[in-house]
């Protein structure tokens, strides 16, 4: 979750500017573009069973959703608890390989290993169906605006995905970086938040803006050490 100040520099210059001149009654164009707000959220992450997890945050830029304007149609379909979450910034990993990201925009990624040193990731913007048209097109324009090859923030990801894969390639590691950062705040089982939504995680992890918790990816490597244990176990037994 912390990726977003450093890596998005010149995105987040971007929205500071659109801000200034942006007049005040005019709809906010992005969730991400109220920076105070942002950091007043309240945010967190839930690891659960075969390396799925989740990180979440509340969304005080929420009348920037496409879905905002249909909030009390969608409240008295599925609650309010629902409503309220589906409102929030949400980033869905379902291990190993499928992505759903609702944050600028949503969108799903499906990640294919095609040799040790090259990856494709297909992305697609996901809406609701029967979504009004003038939400439709809210929801495309914030797609383009982030999420697209050609938006302001998914190239700085994609450059830093090369930059992983060329570190990837390291023949030995003193140290490594991304995944000991919020390991204090880690609950085993579930907080409010998992209450209030009745999940069960295996973790959850809740706090301010600033927690900084890469402790999510405790959930992948969890699942990822299992499947390589057994695939050894494997080899071994056939061997
Ligand atoms: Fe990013």
């Amino acid at each position: 979750m912390y990726h977003f100040i450093p890596t998005h520099a010149s995105y987040i210059g971007v929205l500071e500017k659109r801000r200034s001149t942006r007049p005040a009654a005019a709809p906010a164009g992005s969730v991400y573009e109220d920076i105070e707000a942002q950091a007043a959220s309240h945010r967190g992450c839930f690891t659960f069973p075969h390396g799925h997890v989740l990180m979440w945050g509340d969304n005080p830029q929420v009348s920037a959703r496409p879905l905002y304007t249909m909030l009390p149609e969608i409240e008295k379909r599925v609650g309010k608890v629902k409503a309220k979450w589906m409102m929030y910034v949400r980033n869905l990993t379902l291990f190993p390989n499928v992505q759903i990201a609702e944050n600028a925009s949503m969108q799903l990624r499906i990640i294919r290993p095609l040799a040790v040193d090259r990856t494709e990731m297909v992305t697609y913007c996901v809406a609701p169906k029967g979504e009004p048209a003038e939400a439709r097109t809210r929801r495309l324009r914030q797609y383009e605006d982030f999420f697209n090859a050609t938006g302001f923030a998914t190239p700085d990801d994609t450059s830093a995905y090369e930059a992983c894969q060329r570190g990837d390639d390291a023949r030995s590691l003193d140290w490594q970086q991304g995944y000991a950062r919020g390991l204090t705040a880690v609950k085993a089982g579930g907080n409010a938040e998992a209450e209030e939504l009745g999940i069960r995680p295996v973790t959850s992890v809740a706090g301010n803006y600033r927690i900084g918790d890469e402790s999510i990816f405790q959930g992948n490597y969890r699942a990822w050490l299992k499947l390589l244990k057994a695939g050894v176990a494997k080899s071994m037994g056939a061997g």
